[in-house]
């Protein structure tokens, strides 16, 4: 269901991003046009695909464990900080900060007692992070 609510919401963006075309608001018609789902796919960061974050979805509540620490879409839990408040402990929250931080872990941490582990402390994938990295990314955005 929170996946429905989040798809439901990509798609508002990217109408919204469609209608508001030159600083005027268009008619409803020009949404339903072929442009609506590239609009969509440029707000990723550069090779980001749409199907790289629903991918990391899964990751990130199955065989990556990132739910366990960070809680359902990024809320947080005792164990590990927040990912969808837009701050960041370690860096800037670029996708590339990302798909580095997942990968290598936080051996020291600044806020929390466990350290997070390589990739979770996990076996997946480079693609695995890739991927975990831009659901990550859509989650503060
Ligand atoms: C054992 C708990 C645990 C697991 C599992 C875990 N993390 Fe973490 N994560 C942490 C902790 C603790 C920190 C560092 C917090 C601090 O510095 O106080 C962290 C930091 C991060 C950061 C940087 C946050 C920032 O504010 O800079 C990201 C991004 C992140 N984790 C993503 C993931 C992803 C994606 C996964 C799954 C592949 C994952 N984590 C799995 C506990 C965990």
């Amino acid at each position: 269901m929170g996946r429905n609510v989040k798809l439901g919401l990509w798609t508002a963006v990217a109408v919204a991003g469609v209608l508001y075309v030159g600083g005027e608001w268009t008619s409803l018609q020009a949404a339903e046009s072929p442009a609506a789902p590239v609009a969509g796919a440029q707000e990723l960061p550069d090779g980001v695909t749409p199907a790289m974050v629903e991918a990391g979805e899964s990751i990130y509540t199955g065989a990556g464990g990132c739910m366990t620490c960070h809680g359902v879409e990024g809320a947080g839990t005792p164990i590990g900080p927040g990912l969808a408040d837009g701050e960041w402990l370690h860096g800037d929250g670029s996708y590339d900060f990302l798909v580095e931080i997942i990968d290598t872990g936080v051996m020291q941490p600044m806020q929390f007692g466990v350290p997070m582990l390589p990739k979770g402390g996990t076996q997946i994938s480079d693609d695995d992070v890739r991927a975990v990295a831009a659901y990550v990314w859509t989650l503060s955005r």
